[in-house]
């Protein structure tokens, strides 16, 4: 088939290189000419595990090309799919619909014969009811087209994989032409295909992530009730997961979720609740969950240290918002790093691959960016790991002590084995769990408070 992919962030680009991978004639447009030429000289705009490689041999194959313009990308192409981006809108917590609502009237005025509209970006509840009506009203008279809702479901870090291995394809249409040619793109996977309607499609896309953070939020409440009650959250987690209608995925207790899906997404279902005259409260409180995580986990930082950092040098593993990625966006990682730099602390960072993004953001004040894992714990006062890359877990202890002056682990991702760390003399704060840092009288004030009231 021949396709045209608009838009060369994470979804459209992933999905340009690997729907050419599959053997379909791609054509990916964006109006960054700067961007098309790094992509077509083999320069990546983000880090994603694979995804230069099959760029490159797309394009070496002849099956993958870019250009700037939409008029020659939609030439022929049987689909053309919208991947630009809808970031949140501050004020409402809405998503921006514009670039996607712009794209969609570009596309009208360039219809050359039947195409299907898919729109891939995460977008809300009946926009694409209003993508049809624009790329009709910009259209020729009589141009035949239908649209599609194709949501995406991947992971940053996985995404490449994710495409290719995925539980189920989402497509909704209103016409058997558009789901048949839709669904011929993905026929060859081992998955379940959903037909439904456009409002549905778009629905499950929110629901499915707003769920996810549900999990994570829930995990995290626990960690808290866990850490007071003496029991071990990553055991519940296992122990809970083993369920398969609970599912074992997304129960890691941590500093909070980030990134530019979750937080966006959430907030996006939320207004449309609202939007919809309806309250979505247990949605209110995984925002509110969300946002406590990395205070709980400053408080351990601050009850150790006491509010003034003024004069210690912490040493800060991890600033992506996730593993296997370089994207900083709403990483909780770097909200930490700032809050400590706020209360005087010098920093000394490290993240295998979001540096560069991190000091965009970041800058040099107070921060001290090294070259790797050891390297930055060199005469620090305490080691705060922020982001769950594997080698994290990994560390070796005897070395750590040698390097660090202080001796204390703030452990926001629950990398490391409790029992190690503390044999090996550290004193150790992780997530959910009582560990030597001074937690085991830590909360009984609180029960205290309720023994009294009963
Ligand atoms: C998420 C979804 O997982 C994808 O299915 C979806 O396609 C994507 O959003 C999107 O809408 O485009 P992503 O944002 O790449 O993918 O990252 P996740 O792996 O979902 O992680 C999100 C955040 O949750 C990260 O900050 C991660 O550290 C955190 N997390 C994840 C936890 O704190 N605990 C967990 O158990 C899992």
């Amino acid at each position: 088939m021949k396709l045209c992919v608009v838009g060369t962030g994470y979804v459209g680009l992933v999905g340009a290189a690997v729907f050419a991978d599959w053997g379909n004639e791609v054509v990916g447009v964006d109006i960054d000419e700067e961007k098309i030429k790094k992509i077509q000289s083999g320069e990546m705009p983000i880090y994603e595990p694979g995804l230069a490689e099959i760029v490159l041999d797309n394009i070496d194959q002849g099956r993958l090309t870019f250009t700037t313009s939409l008029a020659k990308g939609m030439k022929d192409a049987d689909l053309v799919f919208i991947c630009v981006g809808t970031p949140q809108d501050d004020k409402t917590g809405a998503a921006n619909l514009s670039a996607v609502l712009g794209v969609a009237a570009e596309i009208g005025g360039n219809l050359d014969g039947y195409k299907v509209v898919v729109t891939k970006s995460t977008v809300p509840v009946g926009t694409n009811e209003r993508v049809k009506q624009i790329v009709r009203e910009n259209a020729p008279k009589g141009a035949h087209f239908d649209v599609a809702s194709n949501p995406e479901f991947l992971r940053e870090g996985s995404s490449v994989e994710d495409m290719n291995v995925t539980d189920r394809v989402v497509i909704g249409a209103e016409s058997e032409k558009a789901f048949e040619k839709v669904k011929s793109l993905y026929d060859h996977l081992n998955a379940v295909i959903v037909e439904t309607d456009l409002r549905s499609a778009e629905m499950i896309k929110y629901a499915s992530n707003s769920f996810l953070a549900t999990k994570i939020s829930f995990i995290n409440e626990m960690a808290q009730i866990c850490e007071r009650a003496g029991a071990d959250v990553s055991e519940v987690a296992y122990g809970m997961g083993l369920d398969k209608r609970v599912g074992k995925y997304f129960l890691r207790a941590g500093i909070g979720y980030g990134g530019s899906c979750f937080p966006k997404d959430v907030a996006a279902l939320y207004k449309t609740s609202t939007d919809k005259a309806y309250d979505f409260k247990l949605l209110r409180s995984v925002m509110e969950v969300n946002e406590n995580q990395r205070h709980y986990f400053m408080d351990k930082v601050t009850d150790y240290f006491g509010m003034n950092l003024d004069g210690k040098t912490i040493a800060c593993l991890g600033l992506a918002f996730k593993s296997n990625t370089d994207d900083i966006r709403e990483s909780v990682s770097i909200k930490i790093v700032q809050a400590l730099r706020g209360l005087g602390a010098k920093i000394k960072a490290y993240d295998p691959k979001a540096m560069e993004n991190a000091q965009g953001v970041l800058g040099d004040f107070g921060i001290e960016y090294g070259e790797g894992i050891y390297e930055v714990m060199k005469d620090a006062d305490g080691l705060c790991l922020l982001t769950e890359w594997s080698q994290f877990g990994e560390l070796d202890l005897e070395r750590v002590k040698q390097e660090m002056k202080g001796k204390v682990i703030f452990d926001g991702r629950n990398l490391l084995d409790k029992e190690a760390v503390e044999k090996a003399g550290f004193t150790y704060f992780a997530i959910g769990k009582r560990t030597n840092g001074g937690e085991y009288g830590r909360f009984e004030g609180g029960s205290a408070i309720l023994k009294d009231a009963s």
